[in-house]
């Protein structure tokens, strides 16, 4: 018979791999269901500060600094915020993943003429070697030990439907950038 802490740990892993299952379900699912979602008119600004919030205690953790530089207009998009958080929480999320030792993270905004916005989120971490680069995106493509490969899969899906697009640059050795287009609304 199992002792009585064996059990316990391995309920601990089965419930531990329930919830991986469940995240990977409920992600796949996203990408294959269209989801009836609403457009509101939202400021891109606020967005990103949320989305700094949340995952402010994991960057706090893994001695990450994020540095935001937005300039002072207003920057309305049509959107669906709990979408686009969940976008920049993917790449933050990646950006603090790549850099085992901590470093910063640069988040900078720029409007672009005439209606558009340009959001760049950069990190100091490993980067991408130039011949892995096009299996981004790729659904379930991850180096990683615990990475289910889809965080850049749900995002590309979610900037598109914003009728956006998102571009990855990355040197090995260097470091991640990921620019985002996305259409604004007149102020
Ligand atoms: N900022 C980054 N720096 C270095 N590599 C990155 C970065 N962003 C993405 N990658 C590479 O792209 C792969 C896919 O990223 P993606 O976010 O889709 O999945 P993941 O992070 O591996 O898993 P998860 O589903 O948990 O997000 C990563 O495993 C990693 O190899
Ligand atoms: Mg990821």
């Amino acid at each position: 018979m199992l002792d009585k802490k064996k059990q316990a740990d391995y309920l601990a892993i089965i419930m531990n791999e329930l919830d991986r299952i469940d995240t990977i379900v409920n992600e796949f699912m996203s990408l294959a269901k269209p989801q009836a979602v609403q457009y509101v008119k939202e400021d891109l600004k606020s967005i990103l500060d949320s989305t700094i919030n949340i995952i402010h205690p994991q960057a706090l953790m893994h001695n990450v600094q994020i540095i935001t530089n937005y300039p002072e207009e207003n920057c309305k998009l049509s959107c669906n915020s709990h979408q686009l958080k969940q976008v920049f929480l993917n790449f933050l999320k990646n950006a603090i993943e790549s850099m085992a030792e901590g470093g910063n993270i640069y988040i900078d905004l720029q409007m672009k003429e005439p209606d558009k916005v340009l959001v760049s989120i950069a990190d100091e971490g490993t980067g991408i070697e130039s011949d892995r680069l096009r299996y981004l995106g790729t659904p379930f493509y991850t180096t990683k030990d615990k990475g289910i490969g889809l965080g850049l899969t749900v995002s590309n899906k979610i900037i598109q439907e914003h009728n956006g697009t998102m571009k990855i640059v990355s040197e090995k050795g260097k470091g991640t950038t990921v620019i985002v287009e996305l259409d604004c609304l007149e102020t």
